[in-house]
């Protein structure tokens, strides 16, 4: 089987879930978080190296502050019920987002388990947090541009590998598929940069209800896809 390298997930359709339900939105934030659980693990089983979750966009923020305070709380009690399984798993814990706009007590369970997990290899789970692609595309600019000025960087050492490296995913594979739940088809400024040549799929399945079905359903989907790379199909199977 076509394996993807890298899978990225827009986490949506929590809301709706609780909605439908006549619950607060919040219950579907919790249920989705079962998800979570439930991908990790068949991420793990099917041999998946990395996992990139859109937990909490930059727009997020702009929520009501009740729900703002409600998924800060969840996102911190996750962090501390997972350690556990994050090193019997040995997955490690990496995050990308402006994450100096987090609360402080998630920063430092957070950074505890960034540093806990370093030594992990076998499931890079990487958590989109705080995380808008034209901020993170801004703060990699200012940086460069920073180092420019300094005269420690000339013009033409700012090449595609060296923006890559500027960028929160620095080090990571770009996504080889994305996917996107509830039936929204748009991107809503998640790794604008990344996804150059990822496949895309649309679940119409809301986040609360994703199985490892579904995802298994995702990845055999990926498999029957050619990936040409802007390449002719005679040029044979690009390599990523
Ligand atoms: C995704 O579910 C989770 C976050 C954005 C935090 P939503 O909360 O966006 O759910 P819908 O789209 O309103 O159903
Ligand atoms: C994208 O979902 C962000 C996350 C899943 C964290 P949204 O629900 O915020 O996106 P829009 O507003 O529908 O584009
Ligand atoms: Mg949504």
């Amino acid at each position: 089987m076509n394996l993807p390298r890298h899978i990225a997930i827009i986490m949506d359709g929590n809301g709706r879930w609780a909605e439908q339900r006549r619950l607060p939105r919040i219950f579907g934030h919790q249920q989705g978080v079962e998800s979570v659980r439930r991908v990790v693990r068949e991420c793990l089983s099917l041999g998946v190296s990395h996992l990139t979750l859109y937990a909490f966009s930059s727009e997020n923020w702009g929520r009501p502050a009740e729900e703002v305070a409600a998924l800060m709380e969840l996102l911190a009690q996750f962090l501390s019920q997972e350690l556990d399984t994050l090193m019997r798993e040995e997955i490690r814990l990496r995050v990308i987002g402006d994450i100096a706009l987090l609360p402080p007590a998630v920063r430092r369970v957070l950074d505890q388990t960034i540093a806990r997990s370093s030594g992990n290899g076998r499931l890079v789970l990487n958590l989109a947090l705080s995380y808008g692609a034209r901020d993170e595309i801004l703060r990699a600019v200012r940086s460069l541009a920073g180092q420019a000025l300094e005269g420690r960087l000339s013009l033409d050492e700012i090449d595609e590998r060296r923006f890559s490296a500027s960028l929160d995913t620095a080090g990571l594979p770009d996504p080889d598929l994305l996917i996107r739940t509830s039936g929204e088809k748009r991107v809503s400024n998640f790794l604008l940069w990344q996804l150059a040549y990822a496949e895309f799929f649309f679940s119409e399945v809301l986040w609360p209800d994703f199985s490892a079905e579904e995802l298994r359903r995702a990845i055999d989907d990926f498999g029957t896809r050619q990936r040409r790379f802007g390449l002719t199909s005679r040029q044979g199977p690009a390599e990523t």
